[in-house]
């Protein structure tokens, strides 16, 4: 499946979202890779990872890049020689990149029920708004909260950044689909947009999953 969703969100800012159908040779045959992208792929051990990694590419030829025009900072942290944004996520069968003038933080999670269990690890003054007992609006919520930390997290990824502690989802609901997060770090507060969006799929067996993308900007 080529490009599976564009957003437009201004001038500068595009979200482009992928979805992983290709095989590995058809991917790796329609792009082109720098030698560390090269050594990275022959080091992945699953191919579901490396079909992802070689998707992002064939979202950077959509819009007109190639991986000659990245490179990733000690980090791990991918930069555009020309100095636009850019930040990459993959998760089972989705890939998606966002570009930006502004320094923008992109994730795609897979709903999972398995969150619950973990969610105290993540979150802390988000529960003052979340309700457990409607659990799959739980689930939901805790996915945008997870995602909205993690996008928070690659736009900012200081040493020492812990989810719960330094980064606070403010209140939302499903239905308005943006939120606001603060990261209270080093002593200053810094305020990012968060928005986000829902979208189904089928797993390779058929079995119907639910996503959620999310994106921050500072
Ligand atoms: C780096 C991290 C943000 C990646 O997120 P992820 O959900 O595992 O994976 P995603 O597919 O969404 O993102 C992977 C992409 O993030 C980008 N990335 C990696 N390190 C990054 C960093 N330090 N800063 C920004 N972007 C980064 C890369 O582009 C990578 O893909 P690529 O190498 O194929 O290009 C994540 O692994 C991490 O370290 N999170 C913080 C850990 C943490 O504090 N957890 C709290 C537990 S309670």
């Amino acid at each position: 499946m080529p490009l599976y969703k564009t957003i437009v969100l201004n001038s500068s800012t595009k979200i482009l979202v992928w979805e992983i159908t290709e095989s590995y040779q058809e991917l790796f045959e329609a792009v082109v890779l720098n030698e560390n992208s090269l050594n990275r792929l022959n080091g992945m051990k699953s191919e579901i990872h490396q079909r992802a990694f070689l998707s992002v590419r064939k979202l950077f030829k959509e819009v007109g890049y190639t991986d000659f025009d990245l490179y990733y900072d000690e980090f791990g942290k991918p930069h555009l020689n020309d100095g636009k944004h850019i930040s990459i996520t993959h998760s089972h069968q989705f890939s998606a990149i966002i570009l930006s003038d502004e320094v923008v933080g992109i994730d795609i999670e897979l709903q999972r029920e398995k969150i619950i269990r973990i969610a105290d690890k993540f979150a802390e003054t988000e529960f003052s708004f979340l309700n457990p007992e409607e659990k799959t609006e739980y689930i939901r919520k805790l996915t945008v909260i997870w995602g909205s930390k993690e996008a928070v997290f690659k736009i900012r990824n200081e040493k020492g950044i812990s989810f719960k502690d330094h980064i606070k989802v403010n209140v939302f609901e499903m239905s308005n689909k943006h939120t606001k997060t603060e990261l209270h770090f080093d002593g200053i507060i810094r305020d990012f947009n968060i928005c986000f969006e829902e979208f189904g799929s089928y797993d390779k067996n058929g079995l119907e999953q639910n996503f959620t993308l999310v994106y921050a900007l500072e």
